[in-house]
């Protein structure tokens, strides 16, 4: 190559690096434009580049030190990382009947931290060690089963971190130190890396690539599923729907999850639970030199689209009659255009069927949800506050200081939203959200 050349080669590769540092820098921590305009969204999403992906995601890297998908601009990185991803997800049939009985026994292992209350159960602890269990079952086969304690350290770190993420002075404070190093030990434990903790992480092989894809994106939609299918739905079908994915979870296969019995597929129920709960509630882009945020969650319930009933829990809406053109676009909870979930056909709505059978099964009608001072919740009719997520790309978590949760009222009439508002979910007080067996109190 002439003496030229190279230098026009470097020239362009150096302008190219500083664009996109300073395209990162000025965009990272301003707030997304909302896109909720169907086609729009859809132009954006089809139109994406690994840019316009990348600098929305980097406070993911900068907090987590990751690189994966979301947080690259090379092309043989993403590649690598789907190609990955996808000999992660195949799924023998022999497997789902292990992963489905993992389930069943891991949720009847649920015990009450408090000494001397049995009746009580920290639901939303139950569903992430859950959900954390199952995850490292079906992707991280080879590891020893985690303790409670290196769950929790795991899980309430990511969201302490995350949260804190969301202002960059908060970084160095206490807090963020601390769950920062607790989190990497956390790490280190359960995924057998180097516990000397000068010897840093390789973000290429950082263990939170796969676990933020994975775990964040599944409990919050589990548990939300759960609590709409148990609690919440006042349909008449949904005990049908209930025993129906309590048998499923006795044959858990392609063909049973796909199946309809009398017109309704497990399939169709899972797709209703992501379409009014999507995990990934914004997904962002950086588009005409802002970072926009299309959403998903707006899209899913515009009544435009869906219809008067958008806010229901309605699965029979996935029968061929109610299908349209909007419904097809809209639908967006792994992804749209240039880049989709490699879950999105079998194993993502598989692992949500498998796992909210499992909560059904442990808990039965006799359970209630009560929160504080062991009052009652009583659900309204509104759909369930979803727990905020992380915008875009990976993972969910529960915000201590926004501790919006699940729609409904109190035995003293108390709305939902007022009521949750108390929650804290942390290290000192997990206990908050409780399923109580009324039987068992009954009988003391
Ligand atoms: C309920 C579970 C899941 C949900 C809701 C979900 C959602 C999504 C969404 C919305 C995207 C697109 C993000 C964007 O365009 O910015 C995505 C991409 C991706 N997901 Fe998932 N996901 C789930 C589970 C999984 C699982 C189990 C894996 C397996 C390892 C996985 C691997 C990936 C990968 C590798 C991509 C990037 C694809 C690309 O770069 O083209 N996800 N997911």
């Amino acid at each position: 190559m002439p003496f030229d050349d190279v230098f026009v080669w470097q020239f362009i590769t150096l302008f190219l690096f500083f664009s996109f540092a300073c395209l990162r820098e000025i965009l990272k921590d301003r707030t997304p434009v909302r896109i909720r305009d169907l086609k729009e969204a859809i132009s954006i999403l089809e139109d994406s580049t690994l840019e316009s992906r990348a600098i929305p995601n980097q406070r993911l890297v900068e907090t987590f030190g990751i690189k994966n998908s979301f947080t690259t601009t090379n092309t043989c990185c993403n590649k690598s990382f789907i190609a990955k991803a996808n000999r992660l997800l195949q799924t023998s049939e022999p497997e789902w009947e292990r992963l489905a009985k993992g389930a069943l026994w891991i949720v009847s292992q649920s015990r009450s931290p408090r000494m001397g209350d049995p009746t009580s159960l920290p639901l939303v602890d139950i569903v992430q060690a859950l959900v954390f269990r199952i995850v490292l079952l079906k992707f991280f086969p080879d590891l020893r089963n985690p303790t409670e304690s290196e769950i929790t350290m795991i899980t309430k770190s990511i969201n302490t971190r995350w949260t804190g993420s969301k202002s960059p002075s908060s970084q160095s404070r206490p807090a963020q130190v601390q769950a920062k190093a607790v989190l990497d030990y956390g790490l280190r434990r359960v995924f057998q890396l180097d516990l000397d903790p000068s010897v840093p992480i390789d973000p290429r092989s950082n263990p939170l690539n796969i676990l933020l894809l994975t775990y964040d994106a599944l409990w919050p939609v589990v548990l939300s599923g759960f609590l709409e299918l148990r609690f919440h739905s006042q349909h008449r079908d949904a005990p049908k729907w209930r025993k129906q994915l309590e048998r499923f979870l006795s044959s858990p296969s392609r063909s049973t999850f796909e199946a309809p019995e009398d017109g309704m597929s497990i399939e169709m129920i899972v797709a209703e639970m992501l379409r009014l709960y999507p995990p990934m509630k914004r997904i962002n882009r950086v588009h005409n030199h802002q970072t926009v945020g299309i959403d998903v969650e707006f899209l899913h319930r515009d009544p435009e689209i869906w219809g008067t009933d958008a806010e229901v829990f309605e699965p029979a809406r996935w029968t061929e009659d109610g299908w349209t053109k909007d419904r097809e676009m809209a639908y967006m909870p792994f992804g749209k255009g240039k880049f989709v979930c490699p879950s999105r056909a079998v194993v993502g709505p598989m692992l949500i069927g498998i796992l909210v059978a499992a909560l059904l099964r442990r808990f039965d009608e006799k359970f209630q949800v009560t929160g504080p001072g062991s009052s009652k919740v009583v659900f309204g009719t509104e759909p369930l506050k979803t727990i905020p997520t992380m915008n875009s790309g990976a993972g969910a978590a529960i915000p201590e200081f926004q501790t919006q949760a699940f729609g409904g009222q109190n035995d003293r009439g108390i709305q939902g939203n007022e009521y949750w508002a108390s929650y804290p979910l942390n290290f000192t007080n997990p206990n908050l959200i409780c399923a109580v067996d009324t039987e068992r109190i009954c009988n003391r």
